[in-house]
């Protein structure tokens, strides 16, 4: 788990909203019972302090506290039980003034003993960067639901021996298992590669949608962008979200690097895309590249250690058919 610090301020920001409406209404709560019922309110104010005379008598030093314990916890316990009658006659359950936490695991704190963060935190962190994937990609519609096969021509290709729809199928098939068994650390890398409107932006929005939903951090971006990224940093330019926008690129657990190819080649580029492929292979970070350039170009475009980490590290996946922006259109 490796998200960024936008958004795991933002997921912090709206944690502590949440949190502190609960309180509020935990309050709310006790109070409108506190008023139907006095004595409660003092009960409750006993209760607290001798809670706080237990952990002072625990505390101090060269005396045997035991008797003393006992003492008061016989009269916590008669407080107790005077509390659950009053409760009880209320037709309340006995818990009714309990103050719960949201989130038991953590007791709201947001991180475990430990110091990892808590399943319930890490749900906000996967709400967020769902809403900044999605001002990119169209999570909801492009999904491996709505990609169907149809598309596809089940005529023989001749350079391929099999139909664009049963490689289409493969490579579906590879997609979804990408997906559904997403590990970091452990999965590996994937080269979308074909001409324009096959479905490769399509699976990747279907892809970060998934691993996305298993807790992952992931990032989209076109190769454009990211380079800019790279360069806004590199000259210290201020942008408006310079949050580590190229740490996230980095070591975000799975980065998809859209429309590779469709940038000017220069020096700079060409360093920023060693940067990022090295990097990321080295502390073994997934990243799916899509683009339109096949495997050879990629070689003659950039240098001979990028096409080689790729050729060698990610699995290529072909994408060959008719252009279905094309065919929906018509
Ligand atoms: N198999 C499919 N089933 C349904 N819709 C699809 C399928 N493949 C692609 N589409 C739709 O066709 C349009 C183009 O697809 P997409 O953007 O994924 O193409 P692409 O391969 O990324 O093209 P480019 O190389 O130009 O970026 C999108 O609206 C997408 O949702
Ligand atoms: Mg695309
Ligand atoms: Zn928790």
């Amino acid at each position: 788990m490796a998200y960024d610090g936008k958004i795991l301020r933002r997921a912090q920001e709206k944690y502590e909203e949440d949190r502190s409406r609960h309180e509020q209404e935990m309050d709310r709560r006790r109070e409108a019972i506190f008023r139907r019922q006095p004595r409660l309110r003092d009960i409750d104010r006993e209760l607290k302090a001798t809670m706080a005379k237990i952990i002072r008598s625990a505390l101090t030093r060269g005396t045997d506290p035991s008797a003393a314990i006992a003492v008061l916890r016989d009269e916590n316990l008669s407080l107790q039980r005077e509390r659950s009658a009053l409760l009880r006659a209320m037709g309340l359950p006995e818990d009714a003034l309990e103050e719960k936490p949201l989130c038991p695991l953590c007791g709201d704190s947001g991180y475990r003993p430990g110091g990892e963060v808590c399943r319930c935190l890490r749900e906000y962190c996967a709400r967020e960067q769902k809403k900044e994937l999605s001002r990119l990609l169209d999570l909801a519609g492009q999904s491996f639901e709505s990609f169907s096969l149809d598309w596809y021509s089940e005529e023989e290709r001749p350079e391929l021996g099999i139909s664009d729809r049963e490689n289409m199928d493969r490579t579906l098939r590879t997609c979804r298992r990408f997906a559904e068994e997403f590990t970091p650390g452990k999965s590996g890398n994937l080269l979308l590669f074909g001409a324009p409107g096959l479905g490769k932006t399509h699976l990747s929005a279907a892809m970060a949608r998934e691993v996305s939903d298993r807790g992952c951090s992931v990032v989209y971006d076109t190769a454009g962008h990211v380079f800019s990224c790279f360069e806004a940093e590199k000259f210290g330019r201020e942008t408006e979200d310079r949050d580590g926008s190229v740490e996230r690129i980095l070591r975000c657990d799975l980065l998809i690097l859209d429309d590779l190819g469709t940038e000017m080649t220069t020096s700079f580029v060409l360093s920023a895309l060693y940067q990022i492929v090295n990097t990321r292979l080295l502390e073994r970070r997934s990243t799916i590249i899509s683009t339109n350039l096949r495997p050879d170009q990629i070689a003659q475009r950039y240098s001979p250690q990028i096409a080689s980490r790729i050729e060698g590290e990610y699995k290529g996946l072909p994408f060959f058919g008719k252009d279905i922006r094309i065919q929906k259109r018509g």
